[in-house]
């Protein structure tokens, strides 16, 4: 059933707005990054704003004002005010899952009031904080040991989506905060590889393992934990009062966490109104408080609150997130757009592509809207990147060159904490000469001046007007990541309220997870399973069997 927000609200292409934006994006398709400029000298200072910490330059996108005040009537005519206002107040906007949404109540201040079911939330969120806190100065100190008394040096989380890819992401890009005396490594596939170069070097006695769950039922994730474990128990003379020393949990599921064997006492707990993909600020984050330390962390809460409150008040035409999400949905709705790059030219943000994925696409990769009907307008793009320069002598071939026509979020700073040389202008540099030439091109006549013999002119034109965001900001600190995190999960919500379809749940899952669970039988029953699946699975699990010796 559908909130009574999207009950009001008529189905998209019905609305005003996406009428008019379908008229007006035959006249913008014809135009030209080039001409836009040409036209209005001030465009690349015009089309820019600046909140939280992040400068966005939208210029270089193909727009006009009125494409921008369209999009803008469409944001209103979607209710997005009301979808906010929704959010922030705890309704249970999550319809399939009949829970709210509430990440934004995880960086709330102390002494803010959220009411979910009538009760302030806020407090909860601030005692596990507190607990986190403690729990990481013990171990940072030494204070915590082992069974044989060793100090912690490994910490292991073992987690998988949105109980893995935050926390990478979050330990590599703030690695320049983090304590180095601790190693930090992370296991989530079911891959066997994965644990055992995990802890391939490890010493048992001075490891601890996170296991983090929201449900603590996930096949990967508690396969890992038993293997981690075995692991321990094997290398430290089977003790099994040593779990309590070596093994903590991160989950929602308290009574699966002492099933296992962890004492509760030793669990972090958050809540069903957050969702795994925008859950690394909650006790998920456990890891990279233990990296970067409680006053980081909490740093980096600020960061994702100013954001919060960046677009729950300011106005959409000035709103960070709002902006990005709206030109989205133009390319994906009027352009065909089918992916967005993400390039961060930052190594440390190396795996924010990958942890953008599962946000962006395990939210709004939905084919039916709120209500269950089947959409006929295409939603969530795919999302994919590298960090700059690299992908330059990769996939960038295409963006200039291909077919395709491939929006793209450039992210930089203007400072970096290893500041060797040339090598920050000279990376600076690869950002803004890659939006230029992506939005400019080069002309035939612009080859042709150049000497270029004629036969080799084609292959030397850049058409340019391909569209790019650039988002600057000063440094990576905690605070830059959680705006920038904030940043994108509010894009995310945004995009979903225009598309109408439930960004917090994951059915999409299911099927394979389920069929999974029936077949891992089937490969390791000694007796001939009788197998009812379509020829070719049949054929590829006997297969399996035969090279297994069975
Ligand atoms: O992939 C499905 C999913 O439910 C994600 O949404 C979630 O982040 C991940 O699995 C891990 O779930 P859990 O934290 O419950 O182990």
């Amino acid at each position: 059933m559908a909130t009574s927000v999207a009950e009001e609200i008529k189905p998209l292409t019905e609305r005003k707005a996406w009428k008019a934006l379908e008229a007006h994006s035959q006249t913008i398709r014809e135009s030209h990054l080039r001409d836009l400029f040409a036209d209005d000298p001030r465009r690349g200072e015009r089309l820019t704003v600046e909140a939280a910490g992040l400068f966005l330059d939208y210029s270089k996108n193909r727009v006009t004002g009125q494409t921008i005040r369209l999009l803008l009537d469409l944001a209103e005519e979607s209710g997005l005010r009301q979808r906010i206002n929704a959010m922030f107040s705890g309704e249970k906007i999550n319809v399939t899952e009949k829970r709210a949404v509430l990440h934004v109540a995880l960086r709330a201040p102390k002494g803010a009031s959220i009411l979910v079911d009538g009760e302030n939330v806020v407090p909860h969120v601030h005692e596990v904080l507190d607990r986190m806190a403690a729990f990481t100065n013990r171990i940072r100190s030494g204070q915590w040991t082992g069974h044989s008394g060793k100090p912690i040096k490994n910490i292991v989380n073992i987690g998988i989506g949105g109980s893995d890819l935050g926390p990478v992401m979050a330990y590599e890009a703030l690695r320049h905060f983090s304590n180095r005396d601790l190693n930090f490594r992370f296991v989530s596939n079911v891959d066997g590889t994965d644990f055992a170069e995990a802890v391939h070097d490890l010493d048992p006695e001075e490891t601890l393992f996170i296991v983090s769950s929201k449900t603590f039922t996930t096949l990967e994730t508690m396969t890992n934990a038993h293997t981690a474990r075995t692991w321990l128990l094997e290398g430290i003379g089977g003790h099994q009062s040593s779990i309590a020393k070596h093994f903590v949990a991160v989950s929602t599921n308290a009574a699966e966490v002492s099933k296992f064997g962890i004492d509760t006492a030793n669990m972090f707990g958050f809540w069903d109104w957050v969702g795994g993909r925008y859950s690394m600020d909650s006790a998920i984050g456990l890891s990279t408080m233990l990296a970067i330390g409680p006053e980081n962390f909490q740093a980096m809460l600020d960061g994702f609150h100013e954001m919060d409150e960046h677009f729950r008040t300011v106005p959409f035409e000035k709103n960070l997130p709002v902006l990005l999400a709206l030109l989205t949905v133009w390319y994906v709705n009027f352009f065909d757009v089918a992916t967005i790059a993400i390039l961060p030219y930052e190594q440390y943000l190396k795996r924010f592509p990958a942890y953008l994925q599962q946000l962006t696409m395990e939210s709004n990769g939905k084919h039916v809207t709120l209500a269950g009907e089947r959409v006929n307008y295409a939603t969530c793009p795919i999302y994919w990147g590298e960090p700059g320069t690299n992908g330059q002598h990769s996939f960038y071939q295409l963006i200039h060159q291909g077919t395709r026509l491939i929006p793209a979020d450039f992210i930089a700073f203007n400072r970096t904490p290893n500041n060797l040389g040339r090598h920050h202008d000279i990376l600076l540099a690869n950002v803004f000469a890659q939006t230029e030439a992506l939005a400019f091109g080069k002309t035939a006549e612009q080859v042709k001046a150049e000497g270029t013999p004629d036969w080799l002119v084609p292959h030397r034109v850049f058409e340019g007007n391909r569209p790019s965001n650039t988002i600057l900001a000063d440094e990576l600190t905690p605070k830059a990541l959680g705006r920038l995190v904030a940043l994108y999960e509010h894009n995310v919500f945004t995009q979903g309220t225009i598309w109408q379809v439930n960004s917090f749940d994951q059915w999409g899952v299911e099927l394979g997870k389920a069929l999974a669970q029936r077949i891992i039988p089937e490969l390791e029953n000694a007796d001939e399973p009788n197998l009812q699946h379509d020829s070719s699975t049949n054929n590829l699990i006997r297969r399996y069997r035969k090279a297994k010796g069975l």
